[in-house]
C-alpha cells in the first residue's frame, strides 16, 4: 500500500555535466518497480526534468522557501520548483537545520508551502549522537515529527526521512534494531495524529546508505525507501540501491 521510493540527494554536488548519470540510472530502470527520485541542485532542475522524458523517474528540491513569492533573495518558492519540473522537495535536511537554524517551526512552515504549491514534502529529521549517547534519541524524533510535520500533511503529500545526524556521510548506520525502533515509533506516532492516514506515510532511512547495506536496512519493518547522499551521486552506486529496493 506504500509505494517503496529510492530517493538521492545530491546536495552541493553536479553541474551539467553530472546529468550522464542520470541517463545511465534511467537506462538501468526503464520500468522501475519503485519510485526513483534525484534531488539535484536548484541549477540542474529545470534540465534534469525535460531530459528524463517520460520516464517516470521524479525531480526534486532539496530546500524551498515558506513564502509562495517576494523579496527573498536568493530563495526559491515550492511554485518555482514546481515550474520547473520538481514535483517534490526535501526540507528540515540536518544541513539546513544547522547551517540555516532552520527550528521545527521553519520546516513545518516550509512543508506547508510545498503542499500549496502541489509538491511532495519529504521532511527529514533525527537525532545528534550526543542526544543518542544521553537516551535521548525518540525524544527528539519526537518532537521533530510531532513541530515539523504540519496540518494538513497526508500521506500522499508528505514522506518522513528518519536520518540521524551522526550517520550523515560517515560511513556510520545506526543497527537494524535501532533503525527499526525509531520507524517504529514515527509509524505508531503519526497513527495517533493522522489516524487510518498514518499508515500511509512513507518513512525512508537515510545515512550512509550504500550498495552493501541496502539489502539488510530495506528488510526492516516500516523502512519504506531510503533518502541517499553521497552514493546518490553516480549511477553505478545508486542503481544497486533501487534495485535492493525492488
Ligand atoms: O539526505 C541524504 C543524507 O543526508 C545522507 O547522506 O552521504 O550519508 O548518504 P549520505
Amino acid at each position: 500500500m506504500r509505494r517503496r521510493l529510492a530517493a538521492g540527494n545530491w546536495k552541493m554536488n553536479g553541474t551539467a555535466a553530472s546529468l550522464s548519470e542520470m541517463d545511465a540510472l534511467i537506462e538501468a530502470h526503464l520500468s522501475p518497480s519503485v519510485e526513483i527520485l534525484l534531488c539535484p541542485p536548484a541549477t540542474l532542475i529545470a534540465a534534469m526534468a525535460s531530459r528524463k522524458g517520460q520516464h517516470p523517474l521524479a525531480v526534486g528540491g532539496q530546500d524551498c522557501h515558506a513564502a509562495a513569492s517576494g523579496a527573498h533573495t536568493g530563495d526559491l518558492s515550492a511554485q518555482q520548483f514546481k515550474d520547473a519540473g520538481a514535483t517534490f522537495v526535501l526540507v528540515g535536511h540536518s544541513e539546513r537545520r544547522t547551517d540555516h537554524r532552520e527550528t521545527d517551526d521553519v520546516v513545518a512552515g516550509k512543508a506547508r508551502a510545498a503542499h500549496a504549491a502541489g509538491l511532495v514534502a519529504v521532511i527529514c529529521l533525527g537525532e545528534t549522537l550526543a542526544e543518542r549517547e544521553a537516551g535521548q534519541t525518540l525524544d527528539v524524533v519526537g518532537r521533530q515529527l510531532d513541530n515539523s510535520v504540519p496540518d494538513g500533511a497526508t500521506g500522499l503529500n508528505t514522506v518522513v526521512a528518519y536520518e540521524p545526524v551522526w550517520a550523515i556521510g560517515t560511513g556510520l548506520t545506526p543497527t537494524s534494531e535501532q533503525i527499526g525502533e525509531v520507524h517504529e515509533f514515527m509509524r505508531s506516532r503519526l497513527s495517533a495524529r493522522f489516524g487510518a492516514d498514518g499508515a500511509y506515510f512513507r518513512l525512508l532511512y537515510g545515512g550512509s546508505v550504500k550498495p552493501s547495506n541496502a539489502t539488510e536496512i530495506f528488510a526492516i519493518p516500516d523502512v519504506d525507501g531510503a533518502l541517499v547522499g553521497g552514493a546518490s551521486l553516480k549511477a553505478a552506486d545508486f542503481s544497486p540501491i533501487v534495485t535492493a529496493l525492488e
